[in-house]
């Protein structure tokens, strides 16, 4: 199972550029459109990618599904690295954004179930096993959490990143579908005394590439 990339642009949105060129990728005849939300050579860091130009764009292409891919860490010693994660909802109390800066509006955020049953599905039909359900919470980076804070967030949450939040909110504004595939690379600061380094987790999460992207394309093709 293999993706050709068909086409690559420039995007350009009333909120600025994507963080990448958008990527038009074909799976048997199905397309897909891809942005790399940290830049084509991972130089953006989390607090400063932009959302808002980075959905706007996938928008505009037309895209219905939104899934999110990335890497986070384990506030749960039951949820062990390398694992994956289809949770179920989220928490994102240090970064709220938003499309409704001129006009009052306000969505009750949700991630879309039928969206997450599919990824579930197209896992399990490649014998991929996932965790299916549990919350995200979002934190806002750069830097990784003290012990004192992951004490805090694991009475809350089972897993924990920096852009899931932000870009189920900004897509369920918008009018598309949002699910997330969250690669467990470490446990989170503290978690079975674990303390996680960055360059670590980037490299744990090569462990994890090959299966989320089995799951993405085998969705792409078949649902
Ligand atoms: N904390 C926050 N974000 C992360 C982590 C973590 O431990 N691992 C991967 N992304």
């Amino acid at each position: 199972m293999g993706a050709d990339i068909i086409d690559e642009f420039e995007a350009e949105t009333p909120y600025g550029k994507p963080s990448s060129k958008v990527q038009i990728i074909e799976v048997n005849g199905r397309k897909a459109s891809f942005i790399r939300r940290h830049g084509p050579e991972h130089t953006i860091p989390p607090h400063m990618i932009n959302h808002r130009a980075n959905i706007y764009a996938l928008h505009s292409l037309g895209v219905k599904n939104l899934i999110s891919i990335g890497s986070v860490g384990s506030l749960k010693e039951g949820i062990k690295p390398p694992a994956i994660v289809i949770p179920e909802d989220y928490i994102s109390p240090f970064r709220v954004d938003t499309f409704f800066d001129d006009k009052v509006e306000h969505i009750t955020p949700e991630m879309d179930d039928a969206l997450r049953n599919d990824l579930r599905e197209s896992a399990l039909s490649l014998g991929i096993e996932v965790h299916f359900g549990g919350v995200y919470l979002q934190t806002l980076g750069p830097r990784l959490e003290t012990k004192a804070e992951i004490r805090m967030y694991s009475r809350f949450a089972d897993i924990v990143g920096m852009t899931v939040g932000s870009e189920a909110t900004l897509s369920q504004e918008i009018g598309m579908r949002f699910a997330a595939i969250c690669s467990v690379d470490n446990y989170a600061h503290g978690i079975g005394g674990e303390v996680p380094e960055f360059r670590e987790i980037l490299e744990r999460s090569k462990i994890n590439q090959e299966r989320t992207k089995a799951i993405v394309l085998n969705f792409i093709e078949k649902y």
